[in-house]
């Protein structure tokens, strides 16, 4: 079932909803203030290939580049953007980086959270002091376009967030880099911002994360999904929604659950040895033109789900059915998927994973009024992951 955790709002922090989830937790004190995601940061093992096929299939831009050029002698990073987005994809440049061994253990995958704040210390001293394990601690980095204070805690495996203060800072990026200027600038697809990102962790972890990022992070738990909710024949999960205090920032928490067949979570842990990022959820304003696009640049979909999905999205829609503006058969055509909860409907498509090992996808979301993360596709989306996974012979 589904749970709303703030299920015991008083009227008037019910009418503060429709003003937008920043007002939700507008009574809580914040000790750990976000303007939003910074930049994701990708250990690869070939990072000028990636940044190609980011331009390319995603139509990300070139912002930013460091290597040896610029003085960097043991990683190179590629900095892409598309509109609020940002990407670094690193790779070492010797068999002596530490970066390796992240590369050797989990193939290519997200190293770096970054999140953007005012008082990168501070972040740091609050997240430190109630028990977040350091992995860089403040640091203050020059050149002529001003300031930045970077600062790192560990969150769940090798996964790390940054802190980001760039307020006393002009540069097209972070101290260090170089504008990259391209002659190659493959157009946009519609790509907005990161709406939510989603962590993998270990059987019987989730709770433990979820208090972690209560206590130490100041998020809440705003959803939650059990395995009876996220099940099919063969697999199952669970799943809880952290929350920031202003909503900009939610990372729901996946843990693996007992069912007849092994669940994607696992195949995730499994190939990724160990807990980490599993998706991207990032937002557009019109999926069926970006979803559309990707595909023509070649990005791989998850197969589509059979047509009794299809004939079912009036229904699914109930009270939001009037307000669909899409065409239900051009969607099918792109295999998007479609949810509604109280407040509004949702368009959503997941891609296959984009490395070789099968650990981490993207997901491709348009909100119209709705606040969920497509629980009514759960099912639809987990059998389609299963046919993969029968594919591969890890199901
Ligand atoms: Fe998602």
């Amino acid at each position: 079932m589904i749970i709303l955790k703030d299920k015991t709002m008083s009227k008037k922090e019910i009418q503060s909803v429709d003003y937008g989830l920043e007002k939700i937790f507008a009574g809580a004190q914040d000790f750990l203030p976000l303007l939003g995601t910074d930049y994701i940061e990708f250990y690869v093992g070939n990072a000028k290939q990636s940044a190609h096929f980011y331009k390319t299939a995603f139509g990300f831009q070139s912002l930013a580049y460091k290597g040896l050029e610029t003085g960097s002698r043991d990683s190179v990073s590629y900095v892409l953007v598309q509109d609020k987005i940002r990407l670094i994809l690193t790779t070492p440049l010797n068999s002596k980086s530490p970066i390796n061994e992240h590369i050797v253990k989990h193939g290519d995958g997200v190293k770096v959270i970054a999140l953007w704040v005012e008082d990168a210390r501070k972040a740091y001293e609050e997240t430190t002091s109630r028990g977040a394990k350091s992995y860089l601690e403040p640091v203050v980095e020059k050149d002529g376009h001003g300031e930045v204070v970077r600062a790192g805690i560990y969150t769940y495996g090798e996964t790390v967030h940054m802190f980001i203060e760039r307020k006393n800072y002009t540069g097209a990026f972070l101290p260090g880099f170089k504008e990259w200027k391209s002659d190659y600038n493959p157009e946009p697809v519609g790509l907005k911002y990161i709406d939510h990102m989603v962590g993998n962790v270990d059987w019987n972890q989730m709770n433990t994360w979820v208090k972690w990022y209560e206590d130490v992070m100041g998020f809440e738990n705003f959803l939650s999904f059990d395995d009876n909710q996220i099940h099919t024949e063969y697999s199952a999960l669970m799943s809880k929604v952290m929350s920031n205090g202003n909503g900009r920032i939610k990372f729901p928490i996946n843990e693996p659950a007992k069912a007849a067949k092994k669940s994607q979570i696992e195949e995730y842990l499994d190939f990724y040895e160990g807990s980490g990022v599993q998706h991207i959820a990032v937002a557009t304003d019109d999926v069926i033109k970006t979803v559309a696009q990707l595909k023509a640049r070649g990005v791989e979909f998850l197969p589509p789900p059979p047509q009794e999905y299809y004939d079912g999205i009036p229904e699914r829609l109930g009270k939001h059915r009037d307000m669909m503006k899409e065409d239900i058969k051009e969607l099918q055509k792109l295999s998007i998927l479609v949810d509604a909860d109280e407040e509004g409907y949702l368009l959503q498509i997941f891609t296959k994973p984009i490395e070789d090992r099968p650990t981490l996808f993207f997901e491709i979301i348009q909100r119209m009024g709705a606040r969920g993360f497509g629980a009514g596709n759960f099912k639809a989306l987990f059998e389609s992951i299963e046919r993969e996974q029968e594919n591969r012979g890890t199901l």
